[in-house]
């Protein structure tokens, strides 16, 4: 599940069209989240613009340091942690990457080719695997199932 240097190479340079449009970005990924799954709406306090631009800062700063995930894994593990309080269970992980994806495939359209989603596929599972790791003891990658049910 590693992610290879051009994968962040295409992954870090998309990031940076998506940031000329993050407002937008960030309302696509929100509606589709909620479409997914509207239970998750009540974890969510804090209003939605500025949530939006918390996401895009911390994608920012992860897509930024996938060169260096020593730096980043303990961040994301402490975020992690906060997320449990915040009420997410593991799998609200897979609709929230769903929603990412849909968010750039709408954001970036034609030039969302596929070798670009893959990349951003394989980041997201980097991302949320030490995420879920860090936060939920009996998470393990290998035979985790998502048992989350929703429209897709
Ligand atoms: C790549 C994974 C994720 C990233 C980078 C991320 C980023 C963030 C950031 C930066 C915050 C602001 C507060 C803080 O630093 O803790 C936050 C809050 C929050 N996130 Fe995430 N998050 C991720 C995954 C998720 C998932 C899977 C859910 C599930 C629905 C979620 C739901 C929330 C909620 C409910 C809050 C608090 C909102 C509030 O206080 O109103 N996040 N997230």
């Amino acid at each position: 599940m590693a992610i290879t240097e051009s994968q962040k190479q295409l992954v870090a340079a998309s990031f940076k069209k998506v940031e000329t449009i993050s407002e937008v970005a960030a309302d696509i990924f929100y509606k589709k989240l909620f479409e997914y799954d509207p239970s998750l709406k009540a974890l969510f306090k804090s209003d939605i613009k500025s949530q939006g631009k918390k996401l895009m800062a911390a994608l920012k700063l992860a897509v930024g340091s996938l060169n260096d995930l020593d730096a980043l894994v303990p961040v994301l593990q402490k975020m992690a942690i906060k997320h449990v309080d915040y009420g997410v269970k593991v799998e609200d992980y897979t609709p929230v990457g769903n929603a990412l994806l849909y968010a750039l495939s709408q954001g970036l359209g034609d030039e969302f080719t596929h070798e670009l989603r893959t990349a951003w596929v394989d980041t997201y599972k980097v991302v949320a695997t030490v995420m879920r790791q860090a936060a939920y003891p009996n998470f393990n990658p290998d035979t985790y199932a998502n048992h989350k049910h929703y429209v897709h």
